[in-house]
């Protein structure tokens, strides 16, 4: 058993129309198991399982958009056409469960999978056709290209509330097409989406954001990933400043962003140090306090190793809970979202509340091979 009080991490929690029962959140995490980009029975297992497990919302593996080279993986599911029947089954499990869940809205754009190989039969798009700075892959999107895959992001929203999805979250980090407009090592356009700043390049995002909005109508909670860091530059950065942050995310919160998750790969490391030391203020410490929104961490909670771990088969060991507890206490941030540690154990939410410390089980990268 662990001496910390966890009773932080269980307090309820209220945006807008959803309600959660507490504050951790099962962060997104590709499986790639949907074969032909349907989610299966198999899904609704793994999903139930996490809502049993006590997982206050549930955010989906990456799902994408309605637009032809919005996946990078074979096995990545839809949130469009066939699959919408097969997410509503996923949803109405997941309620069943007393859970709440969102999809989390992607499209992948020029990002190269790391883990699927595969000989794609569709086109790859991006703002300015690179993969990386200096790297040429596919397309640059045309004006037209980009209105569509605007609409194709509201239209999925509005698919996911009208299926009784308690929240969407737009995957806006990670270098993949969201990101791709707001990094400058992507985004080389010289039209009205690019521009020499964040606030220039961030404006794909805003009407991405301001069209679910009208999707969706204004009391349905929109969620936004964003991440400094890229999976094709671990050490890049959007934002070395809080100004710079702020003319990056302000504008977003006032195009209809209601919770930023902040990625990180550690939650505990301070986003700025020069300012205000070691210990200081993490990603979405920094994002709530510059925009007043609601913000969710995430990064190597319960775990000895970060998620590169997965693609250097490590193991990480589980860890106590403690400084995670000390910063929700202070209020750096409204939620907190784990990763791996829920894919080898569906019950670590329940074992956290028990205070079964000694229960938690460690990540074993072998673990990503089946639905557990
Ligand atoms: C197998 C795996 C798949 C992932 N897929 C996604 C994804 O589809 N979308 C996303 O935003 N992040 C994805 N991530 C990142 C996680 O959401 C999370 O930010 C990261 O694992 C750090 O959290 P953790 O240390 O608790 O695992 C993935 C991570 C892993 C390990």
């Amino acid at each position: 058993m662990s001496d910390t009080d966890t009773s932080v991490l269980f307090e309820p929690f209220t945006c807008k129309s959803m309600t959660l029962r507490n504050r951790i959140v099962m962060a997104p995490m590709t499986r790639s198991f949907a074969h032909g980009g349907l989610p299966a029975e198999p899904h609704v297992d793994y999903y139930r399982r996490r809502a049993e497990g006590g997982v206050g919302l549930i955010l989906s593996e990456g799902t994408v958009i309605d637009r032809p080279g919005a996946r990078n993986d074979p096995g990545v599911p839809f949130f469009h056409g066939a699959a919408l029947d097969r997410w509503a089954k996923v949803i109405d499990a997941v309620h069943a469960a007393s859970g709440a869940m969102g999809p989390q809205l992607w499209h992948a754009a020029s990002a190269i999978s790391k883990t699927a190989a595969w000989d794609r039969d569709t086109p790859v798009e991006s703002p300015s056709g690179l993969h990386a700075p200096g790297e040429p892959h596919g397309e640059a999107m045309t004006e037209e290209d980009i209105a569509d895959s605007v609409a194709g992001f509201a239209r999925a929203a509005a698919d996911a509330k009208r299926l009784g999805f308690e929240t969407i979250e737009v995957h806006g980090a990670h270098g993949y097409l969201v990101d791709q407009f707001f990094w400058d090592g992507t985004n080389a356009r010289t039209d009205r989406y690019g521009g020499a700043t964040l606030r220039e390049r961030a404006r794909y995002a805003g009407e991405v954001i301001a069209a679910i909005r009208i999707a969706v109508g204004p009391d349905y909670p929109i969620i936004l990933r964003v991440s400094q860091w890229k999976q094709q530059d671990l050490k890049a950065r959007l934002a070395h400043t809080p100004a710079a942050m702020a003319d990056w995310l302000v504008p977003l919160v006032e195009a209809g962003v209601d919770i930023l998750h902040c990625s990180q790969r550690r939650f505990w490391e301070p986003e700025f140090p020069e300012i205000d030391g070691e210990g200081g203020l993490n990603f979405a410490g920094w994002a709530k306090t510059l925009t007043g929104a609601a913000t969710m961490s995430v990064g190597s909670v319960g775990l000895s190793g970060d998620f590169i771990s997965v693609f250097r088969n490590q193991v990480s060991a589980p860890t106590d809970l403690d400084a995670l507890v000390r910063r929700m206490e202070r209020g750096e941030f409204d939620l907190i979202a784990v990763g791996r540690a829920l894919i080898t154990d569906p019950a670590w939410a329940n074992k956290v509340r028990a205070g079964d410390i000694s229960a938690m089980l460690p990540f074993d990268a072998a673990a990503l091979g089946a639905f557990v």
